[in-house]
């Protein structure tokens, strides 16, 4: 067993405790593989749209939960795992979702939403009426946990919570996408009503709402673009 000392940002030594390890589980590709199996998940993935005319035909539960373990399975600040997901698909539920959210999101375009901010949604069509929170058979909430209690109630502090809840989002929507599914991510503004609703404490902060099902038949999507690599990468190096 390895032994490591930990040191901070001062220099003083922290903790030295012995650090348990297991063999790294690393199937090497071969190159011819490897380019593939990216230029599959590329096109896979570019054609993810977010949908917002959902079919309240249901999924299979089985899907949505191999979806959220791969979920859970993303990196985290310090291994904390900050995430909750609430599942929600009780009719009675997500119309209360759905009435609250449409409270706020009234407020959000007639009032609170800068000009500038009511401009850049323009294209996209969306408006302050939420149906697909009803219609759609399953909300997932992600919640991001600022703290946990230990078994004492005492408070431990997690590390880069929204980043990592946030990495585990993705996994999630590319994984729903994946298995063949539709989503929306909704970020009805502000959110606290979600911890009440479903119950979630205090220390969990509503992050967004993945809507997922399967997309209304005829269902259409803005017509927008996505910028293409040179706009987003800057090389530095080979
Ligand atoms: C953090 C975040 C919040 C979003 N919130 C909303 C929302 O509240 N309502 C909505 O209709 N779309 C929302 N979207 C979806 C975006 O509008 C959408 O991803 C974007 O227009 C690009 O379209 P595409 O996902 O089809 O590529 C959100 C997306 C993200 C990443």
């Amino acid at each position: 067993m390895n032994t490591r000392k930990f040191f901070s940002h001062t220099g003083k030594t922290m903790t030295s405790q012995p650090l348990k390890t297991i063999n790294l589980k690393f199937e090497e590709l071969p190159e011819s593989e490897m380019k593939s199996r990216a230029s599959e998940f590329n096109t896979l993935m570019q054609k993810r749209r977010t949908v917002r005319d959902f079919s309240s035909r249901a999924v299979s539960r089985d899907v949505i939960d191999d979806c959220l373990a791969a979920a859970g399975s993303a990196p985290s600040g310090a291994n904390r795992q900050p995430w909750h997901f609430a599942l929600v698909s009780d009719p009675a539920i997500k119309r209360e979702i759905r009435l609250a959210a449409q409270v706020e999101e009234e407020e959000f375009y007639t009032s609170r939403a800068p000009q500038d901010w009511l401009d850049a949604l323009a294209p996209l069509g969306t408006d302050s009426e939420k149906p697909f929170l009803e219609h759609a058979p399953y909300l997932i909430v992600v919640f991001a946990q600022k703290f946990e209690l230990d078994s004492e109630g005492n408070k431990q502090k997690n590390y880069y919570v929204t980043e990592s809840a946030s990495i585990a989002t993705g996994l999630l929507i590319a994984g729903l996408h994946n298995a063949g599914l539709a989503t929306l991510t909704h970020t009805p503004s502000p959110m606290k009503f979600l911890n009440e609703i479903l119950e979630r404490p205090s220390t969990e902060k509503p992050l967004m709402v993945i809507v997922t099902g399967y997309p209304e038949k005829g269902a259409r999507v803005p017509d927008i673009d996505r910028k293409p690599l040179t706009d987003i990468v800057s090389v530095h190096g080979d």
